[in-house]
């Protein structure tokens, strides 16, 4: 982990009182101030509801500067590794910190498919599932299963750590294709050693024995570039739940199934179903776009713009930028016209135009465009968030690792501001009111 720099320092008075603490300064101009001695100093704490203001790590992985719209994964910029690179190859390098070379790569997709099978016993667990489970349920379920299968998981340096990291992030994969085949009743399918890893992941969840999947480059291309696009995002919801419980000494499956879980919510990874169900909506319903943005105005109508926003970007996601053009080159390779993505154009040039969304710096984020991709490549809507799940994993597992060799990192512990009642006695229960 590299070194953050002392800039300078910043002054509180409280209470006539001049306290001095550190302002440090990262890689890239950021500046914090470190106040872990300031309860200590003061009695006083820091009170920043959703965090907006605190950084809870020092961080060698992502960069993002929300204002110029820019997102690097160690240094490298998002659409040079959407255009560039594999999915794998951006996961090795999320994991190790640098891209792979080729002898490093041909090891590394080895143990991928080495170790894509799951348990057979496991499989019997999907069997009891209603038919309508949401596979995001499923998913984060067996990930902390996999922790009684694997229950020799010992996620140390070199060899051992590639194999954990092999082993969770092939497995994540079989496991959200298994959930899809077992919501629609079909034979589950085994991943094989002749495929590449997204390759693997469409033949698992398309092919059946009466039906033959052809894998379409056009697809198999555009599904690595929406993995890579989801691969990391510094301390976002999901990410931070996964530092959180693995703070607590948790192992990495549960930990992971924990961010699983964060990511499933409408606001964060499930932003990408929400977005398709409302375009969906718009269409099927006949709404005007000015309707639809006027409503996701009106603070008193729980209608929001489902995939613009964002709580870092201040300008447009520069994931939403490559998800926009892979989404209209998938369609127009695959020659299918949606009216979806007609919908969402004129969404997009309606808020980017209105005051409302423009003050506010609200911009499409990297769910406006990615749902349409998927929908065009045949995936079920409610699909959409086990796929960002797989593309997260190997952000999730860098950031789960970079916290285990964090001498400074100790159990997650936030502090509250209580407004609760003061000490009082207990009625007995027949004087009660
Ligand atoms: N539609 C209408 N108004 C919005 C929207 C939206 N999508 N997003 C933010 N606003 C308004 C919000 O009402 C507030 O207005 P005011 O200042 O008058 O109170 C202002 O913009 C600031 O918003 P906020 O809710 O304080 O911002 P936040 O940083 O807490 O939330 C967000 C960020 C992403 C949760 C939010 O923008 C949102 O709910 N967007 C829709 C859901 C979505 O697309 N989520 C995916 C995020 S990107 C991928 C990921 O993280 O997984």
């Amino acid at each position: 982990m590299h070194e953050v720099k002392e800039v300078g320092a910043a002054e509180l008075i409280y209470e006539g009182n001049s306290y001095k603490y550190p302002v440090i300064e990262g890689s890239e101009g950021e500046r914090s101030i470190r106040m872990g001695s300031l309860r200590a100093d003061t009695k006083l704490i820091s009170y920043d509801p959703g965090y907006g203001n605190t950084a809870s790590c020092i961080s060698d992985i992502t960069f993002i500067d929300g204002e110029k719209g820019i997102l690097r994964h160690r240094g490298y910029p998002i659409d040079e590794l959407a255009n560039n690179c594999t999915f794998i190859e951006v996961a090795y390098l999320l994991v190790h910190g640098h891209l792979p070379n080729q002898n490093q790569l041909t090891y590394f997709s080895r143990l991928l498919n080495r170790h894509s099978l799951i348990h057979e016993d496991m499989r019997n667990f999907f069997k009891n599932y209603p038919d309508h489970a949401h596979p995001m349920a499923i998913l984060s379920a067996m990930m902390v299963s996999l922790s009684s299968f694997y229950p020799e998981l010992n996620v140390g340096e070199g060899e051992e750590m590639d194999l954990t990291v092999a082993r969770l992030l092939a497995k994540i994969r079989t496991l959200a294709a298994l959930s899809y085949k077992q919501s629609e009743g079909h034979p589950h399918v085994y991943p094989s050693s002749k495929m590449t890893y997204v390759e693997n992941f469409l033949n698992m969840m398309f092919y059946t024995p009466v039906a033959n999947y052809e894998l379409d480059p056009v697809t198999v291309r555009a599904l690595n570039k929406l993995l890579i696009l989801h691969a990391d995002h510094e301390q976002n919801c999901s990410t931070s739940a996964v530092r959180l419980v693995g703070s607590s000494g948790a192992n990495l499956y549960a930990s992971i199934a924990a961010g699983i879980c964060a990511l499933w919510g409408p606001l964060h990874g499930g932003a990408n179903q929400a977005v398709i169900e409302m375009l969906d909506q718009i269409r099927r319903e006949g709404l005007t776009i000015d309707a639809c943005i006027e409503r996701s105005k009106d603070k008193d109508d729980p209608f929001r713009l489902m995939g613009f926003g964002h709580r870092v970007y201040k300008s447009y996601d520069p994931r939403a930028k490559i998800a926009k053009q892979a989404c209209e080159d998938v369609l127009n390779k695959l020659g299918i016209k949606d009216e979806l993505l007609d919908i969402a154009i004129q969404l997009e040039d309606r808020a980017l135009n209105d005051d409302y969304f423009v003050s506010r710096k609200l911009y499409p984020n990297v769910d406006f465009y990615t749902g349409i991709t998927l929908r065009a490549m045949g995936i079920p809507t409610n699909m959409f968030t086990v796929i960002f799940a797989i593309g997260r994993a190997p952000g999730w597992i860098a950031h789960w690792l970079e916290q285990r060799d964090d001498p400074d990192q100790r159990i997650g512990r936030p502090r509250q501001v209580y407004t609760g009642p003061q000490e009082r006695k207990i009625i007995p229960i027949e004087n009660r009111d």
